[in-house]
């Protein structure tokens, strides 16, 4: 399926993969500040913003292979900068998993290697049942919302939060059903970190209760060389909340890299 996207910027390609259920625009602050020095792509996963959204399951694998189309139909056979956030980084493990030769780096922002647990997927699969039959998001958007932001940014900044829950408001019923039941399905990767042999990053917000500052340095050590970056003030959106420091980790890596 081809991906609506997002595309600004002169020199070297990064690609980032946007969390559930958003669209490129919650890279706002990175498409400004890292798009003017890299060619940042910014896709519409499948279902999500002007993407359209087909029936079924959405699998890992399958948006992943969204992703590698549209790298396919810009023409962009050398090997670019993936990143993705929460389930941007279950796709994100998925591409570099089947295929390394198109990644050149790699960062993992906000989001773990591991599967669900059989609650946590039981409750996807509750949760995507009970957003079909309502016909609304707000069932997701009530169990979400609250944990993404950090303190900080509900006390100074309550204004990025609103746009995140039109974001979700606007997600099509079946993107949602079908990105959690991919979700849930999804494999355990954590057996693949020990083969990821480019640059990473791993960069979680500080005040993350989705996938914790612990869990994400594990993951970080468990892929030979990474770098790990906790970004202060900031929750599962590290990007968005606080994108100044996000933006200095992502530009950091990106400078280092051969
Ligand atoms: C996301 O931000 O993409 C979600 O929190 C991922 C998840 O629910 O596992």
């Amino acid at each position: 399926m081809l991906l609506a996207f997002e595309d600004d910027g002169p020199g070297p390609v990064v690609v980032l993969l946007h969390g559930f259920p958003l669209n490129h625009s919650m890279w706002k602050a990175q498409l400004a500040k890292i798009g003017s020095l890299y060619r940042v792509i910014a896709p519409d996963l499948r279902g999500h913003g002007r993407t359209a959204a087909p029936t079924g399951i959405y699998t890992m694998d399958e948006m992943a292979d969204d992703v590698l189309d549209l790298l396919n139909a810009l023409q962009l056979k050398e090997p670019v900068v993936l990143g993705g956030l929460s389930m941007g980084g279950y796709i994100a493990l998925s591409l570099i998993a089947r295929h390394p030769e198109r990644v050149r780096a790699l960062m993992l922002m906000d989001t773990r290697a591991g599967a669900d647990s059989t609650a946590t997927a039981n409750a996807r699969l509750e949760l995507a049942n009970t957003v079909e039959s309502s016909r609304s998001n707000v069932p997701v958007i009530d169990a979400m919302l609250h944990k993404l932001f950090s303190e900080m940014t509900r006390s100074h900044h309550a204004d990025r939060i609103e746009p995140i829950r039109q974001m979700m408001e606007k997600t099509p019923v079946r993107a949602v059903a079908g990105a959690l039941r991919g979700m849930a399905a999804r494999p355990d990767r954590t057996s693949d970190l020990a083969r990821i042999n480019v640059p990473t990053l791993v960069l979680v917000g500080e005040d993350d209760p989705i996938t914790p500052p612990a869990e994400a340095r594990t993951m970080a050590e468990a892929i030979p060389g990474a770098q790990f970056e906790i970004i202060p003030n900031a929750g599962h959106l590290a990007p968005l909340e606080n994108p100044s420091a996000s933006n200095t980790a992502i530009l950091r890596f990106l400078a280092s890299l051969p």
